[in-house]
């Protein structure tokens, strides 16, 4: 299988635990020695498309040409990789807001080139990790077919597991907080309160759903705090936390530092949440291509649960006509 992750330290987690070493940078890849493949799955970062971020660059004092920034955004090797091989699906990962970053202009390039310049199959929907971790996470997924396909996203049940499941009974007093750091993060808190601007930090307990796990956990570890009481600071989720927060089963090994652990972690997806998508993504491979179900289990209004359905801005939100009919048919 191939995989791709410039980051060394990326690199050596993956290998340890698939052993792979992944290729380095996606953007210096030659496509034709990628070994043949039937699905393309990627988590790639969000980054803008327009001129409105290249000007942003440039006034941090980075000169970047609008083609500069084309080559350099990595969507666009994703999209040399589905236009060179033609895989029967893909399944990319990225953030919620996906939809709304740039002015909406990212997700309309990025649908625009998968829809029409590629003409697949587009499927969009945003699924909250919550029901398989104990974590709120919400994450764009965008599955695509060659051929016009009945698919459904699967359905997630309304709650899941709190982080009493996850968490150690005992744990290193390095992962509590100094009196330093949490003094800190608590004045932090207050100017911050003050001005109205929303939390700082969030204290959780056993019977609570964390925050977003994010890259940045090492920093001060403030987005997820655990409680140890009244009589003691409360302390950082440790990286083995991090990981089964994030769906990772007990035999994944994790041969890097903390600090990459929590980058490693907090840039991951959910795993059971993935998994989920890909058994539907080969089951829906695995029926004929002009496959309809005699019966859908799961009515629009009940799918709302786990899964909100995607509400796009009109105009690129387009299902192809033979997706659409197929849907619309009475059941
Ligand atoms: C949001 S993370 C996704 C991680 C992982 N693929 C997943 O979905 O769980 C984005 C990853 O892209 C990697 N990356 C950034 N630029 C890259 C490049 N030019 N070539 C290969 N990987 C790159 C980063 O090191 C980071 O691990």
């Amino acid at each position: 299988m191939f995989s791709s992750d410039w980051d060394k330290f990326s690199q050596l987690t993956y290998e340890t635990n698939f052993g792979e070493r992944p290729h380095g940078d996606i953007r210096r890849l030659d496509i034709a020695t990628i070994s043949p493949f039937d699905v393309l799955c990627a988590g790639f970062p969000c980054q803008p498309f327009s001129l409105a971020g290249v000007s942003k660059k440039n006034s941090l004092g980075r000169k970047h040409g609008f083609e500069d920034l084309k080559q350099g955004n990595l969507f666009f090797s994703i999209r040399d990789i589905l236009k060179d091989r033609r895989p029967a699906a893909f399944v990319l990962e990225n953030v919620k807001h996906l939809y709304r970053h740039d002015g909406g202009n990212t997700y309309k390039v990025i649908y625009d080139i998968l829809a029409n310049e590629l003409q697949y199959d587009v499927h969009t929907a945003i699924i909250d990790a919550q029901a398989v971790v104990p974590q709120h996470r919400e994450r764009m997924f965008i599955v695509g077919f060659r051929e016009p396909r009945f698919f459904e996203f699967p359905e997630f049940p309304m709650s899941g597991p709190k982080l009493g499941s996850i968490l150690d009974k005992e744990v290193d007093a390095k992962y509590t907080l100094s009196n330093h750091l949490w003094k800190y993060l608590q004045d932090y808190a207050k100017k911050h309160k003050a001005a109205g601007n929303g939390f700082g930090f969030s204290v959780f307990t056993n019977n609570d759903i964390a925050r977003t796990l994010s890259a940045r956990y090492h920093k001060d570890g403030s987005e997820i705090l655990i409680s140890q009481g009244s009589r003691k600071n409360p302390r950082r989720l440790t990286p083995r936390e991090c990981a089964r927060l994030m769906g990772y089963p007990s035999n994944f090994k994790i041969p890097v530092s903390d600090t990459q652990a929590y980058r490693q972690f907090g840039n991951s997806v959910v795993v059971p949440v993935v998994a989920k998508i890909a058994k539907q993504v080969v089951a829906t491979l695995s029926r004929p291509v002009d496959y309809k179900p005699d019966f859908v289990l799961t009515p629009p209004e009940t799918r709302k649960r786990g899964m909100i359905a995607l509400a796009l801005p009109l105009g690129y939100l387009k299902i192809s006509k033979k997706t659409r009919r197929l849907r619309r048919e009475p059941l």
